[in-house]
């Protein structure tokens, strides 16, 4: 296990795969492995709160995921809303501030209320910060940043000369959490499918072959140890990182 707390990522973003392949593994169709996946969901929010690591982020649905047969879809937002039934209150028990981020107004509005009073009730919690990615992509949240810049440089609040990196970073979905350090992906596939694209410029990347449904704490203390092991180099060289004593 990782101990030592300055070798810990901030922000840890997990893109959990391989529900399906689970479930096919086992006979079972798609729905029984995204309903497994969120005990694996349960034990990575515990595994995290109990490292003291700020902000966790996990994609839970992505833009393209509207793709999928309807009934695959229709299911996945069934499970959103009974894991928020059944999960709100013993998060906010545990000090954890929840908050999704994507498009929701592509989403049934009764998922939404439920969303919003989530987090408002957890909006002063001051421990783990959660971040459930739904109906959300990369290219979508840096689109959507584009236009609230181009907004404000149309009615005169902007000059275009002044728009940089900080001003785009403070417009994106996840403008209050540091910036992922750690990517986690579980399932083998080893790409970004247009998660943070942004955020994750910097962020040290493990891939694992495990399932979603199979991660558990152990494996979370697997990628804290593959990141304690990194040295971080943000295009510096290892030279100039020692002598820095980083
Ligand atoms: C990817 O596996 C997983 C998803 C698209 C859904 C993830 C959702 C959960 C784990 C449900 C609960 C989430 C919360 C936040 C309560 P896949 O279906 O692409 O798997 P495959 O690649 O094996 O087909």
């Amino acid at each position: 296990m990782t101990s030592e707390k300055s070798i810990l990522p901030r922000h840890v973003a997990v893109i959990m795969d391989g529900n399906g392949r689970w479930a096919r593994a086992r006979q079972k169709p798609r729905h029984a492995g995204h309903r497994a996946g969120v005990k694996s969901v349960r034990s990575t929010v515990e595994a995290a709160a109990a490292h003291g690591i700020e902000c966790l982020t996990l994609f839970a649905f992505s833009s393209e995921n509207w793709g999928r047969p309807a009934e695959e879809v229709s299911s996945l937002m069934s499970l959103f809303v009974e894991a928020l039934r059944r999960e709100v209150a013993e998060l906010h028990r545990n000090n954890v501030r929840l908050r999704f981020i994507g498009a929701r107004e592509e989403l049934n509005p009764g998922l939404v209320k439920k969303i919003e009073i989530a987090e408002e009730k957890t909006r002063r919690n001051t421990g783990l910060y959660l971040n459930v990615a739904v109906a959300y992509g990369g290219r979508w949240d840096i689109l959507n940043a584009t236009k609230q810049l181009a907004a404000e440089v149309a009615n005169g609040d902007l000059q275009v000369d002044d728009i940089d990196e900080a001003l785009v970073s403070a417009k994106l979905q996840l403008a209050d959490c540091p910036e992922p350090d750690l990517l986690i992906r579980t399932g083998g596939e080893q790409r970004i499918s247009n998660f943070l694209l942004w955020n994750l410029a910097y962020a040290e990347l493990w891939f694992t072959d495990v399932f979603w449904p199979e991660f558990d704490a152990k494996q979370f203390d697997l990628a804290l140890e593959y990141f304690a092991r990194k040295q971080r180099r943000y295009g510096h060289t290892g030279e100039q990182i020692g002598a820095a004593g980083c």
